[in-house]
């Protein structure tokens, strides 16, 4: 049995930021290095958190008011943290996490306007307040996010990436504020540039928590 737990690193940004690209480079390279990895996104990650996550992004911009939004997003990240990623830490796996509870202090809080204890509330409710090892937030120029995204999906995008500049500006000064105020957990990085470059940003990030 492996009595070492293992990280838990969640990766966060706006849109077109090129979360789920390094997600995978990441995953590759602790690999490499002789780890076990699961990598695992929100919302979603577990069968029922998969299907609060249709619940929440089909269905027309302002299906949901930003509370019952909120207490969705919750519920979903409960039972991702208790099926997958606490049992997955616990046999000694890393887990790489595409957004977690800052994206709802980000989306939810700075973006629709509820308070940042309301959401962390809730967050204490759902997760006893768990919280990843180290955060990194992808920065990038909001013209070249908007670009990558569009070519990544067409335009298309869900109800979340159909929202306007002003929120998406919201919810990037909001990722700024939460890495000013806890510089130890949540690092920014800059995501412009070619991805393997991104990636060594990210790595050597990773290289004080590895065994
Ligand atoms: P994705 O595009 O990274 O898959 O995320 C789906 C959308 O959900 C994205 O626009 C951000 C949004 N979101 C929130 O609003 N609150 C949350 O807590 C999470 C995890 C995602």
């Amino acid at each position: 049995m492996n009595l070492t737990r293992g990280r838990f690193i969640s990766l966060e940004g706006g849109e077109g930021v090129g979360k789920s690209t390094q997600l995978k480079a990441l995953a590759a390279a602790l690999e490499r290095h002789g780890l076990g990895v699961v990598v695992t996104r929100e919302p979603g990650g577990s069968a029922g958190a998969e299907a609060i996550r249709t619940l929440l992004l089909e269905g027309e911009p302002g299906f949901w008011g930003p509370r019952a939004e909120a207490l969705l997003f919750a519920a979903a990240r409960s039972d991702h943290v208790d099926k997958v990623i606490k049992p997955a830490l616990e046999r000694g796996e890393w887990v790489l996490c595409d957004r977690f509870h800052d994206s709802s202090r980000a989306y939810q809080g700075g973006g629709s306007g509820l308070s940042d204890a309301d959401i962390l509330t809730l967050h204490r409710i759902g997760s006893e307040g768990f919280v990843p090892d180290l955060t990194i937030v992808l920065t990038l120029d909001e013209a070249e996010a908007r670009a990558r995204a569009k070519s990544r999906d067409g335009g298309a995008g869900d109800r979340f990436e159909q929202r306007d500049d002003g929120f998406h500006a919201k919810v990037a000064a909001a990722f700024r504020s939460f890495a000013a105020a806890e510089p130890d957990r949540i690092k920014l990085v800059d995501a412009s540039g070619a991805p393997q470059a991104v990636t060594e940003r990210l790595l050597a990030l990773l290289a004080p928590l590895l065994p």
